[in-house]
């Protein structure tokens, strides 16, 4: 293969689609993010990549809570929208029916499959951007989504984000952690 050099850029192959919620002067507020991925086994952990001029950061830094929300492909429009237009210049808390958790000041979207509460273990200044980790302190999933009580991609259906696209989960290559049983020097 022939390879040539793209500059520096935050590239990565795929991501998710999710759903940040957070509590502003106690009104939710939903916001979409890309830039999110797991950070820790034990104790579980999340972390998101949020712009310092978001409104979602004023929730997070007067809760230290906040949710990672799995939309479904069904729910696109609305996700999108919470993309497109911030919380500081319109009310974003009647997007979805809101409901709370253990945390309480950490609002989710009923319409999503499955909703994770965080409690915020760190946030890390990197540029433009903070890095926020959070612990995962619940994890709620609509009974619809499940298959041997774990939640089922192929039943929630989340939307993959790449190349400023939205995308489904495509079919099954093969399965983890066994697939290379059958390499062979
Ligand atoms: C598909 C998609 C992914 C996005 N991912 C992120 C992200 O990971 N981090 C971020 O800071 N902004 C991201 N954004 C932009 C914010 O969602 C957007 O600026 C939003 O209006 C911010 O809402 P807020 O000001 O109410 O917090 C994304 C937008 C879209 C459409």
């Amino acid at each position: 293969m022939d390879k040539i050099t793209v500059g520096p850029m935050p590239f990565m192959s795929v991501m998710p689609t999710l759903l940040v919620g957070v509590n502003v002067k106690g009104k939710p507020n939903y916001m979409t993010a890309a830039w999110a991925t797991v950070a820790c086994m034990a104790p579980p952990m999340l972390c998101v990549a949020i712009n310092k001029a978001r409104y979602t950061v004023k929730g997070i830094d007067e809760n230290k809570t906040f949710s990672l929300n799995v939309p479904s492909e069904k729910m696109v429009v609305e996700t999108d929208h919470c993309g497109l237009v911030s919380g500081s210049n319109e009310d974003k808390s009647g997007v979805f029916r809101s409901f709370y958790g253990k945390l309480k000041t950490a609002p989710m979207p009923e319409e999503c499959p499955v909703t994770i509460e965080c409690s915020l273990f760190k946030s890390v200044e990197c540029g433009s951007h903070l890095l926020y980790i959070g612990k995962i302190e619940e994890i709620h999933a609509d009974t619809s989504c499940l298959t041997d009580g774990k939640p089922d991609i192929e039943k929630i259906r989340p939307i993959v984000y790449a190349q400023h696209t939205y995308f489904g989960v495509g079919k099954q290559v093969e399965k983890a952690f066994s697939a290379g049983k059958k390499y062979r020097k």
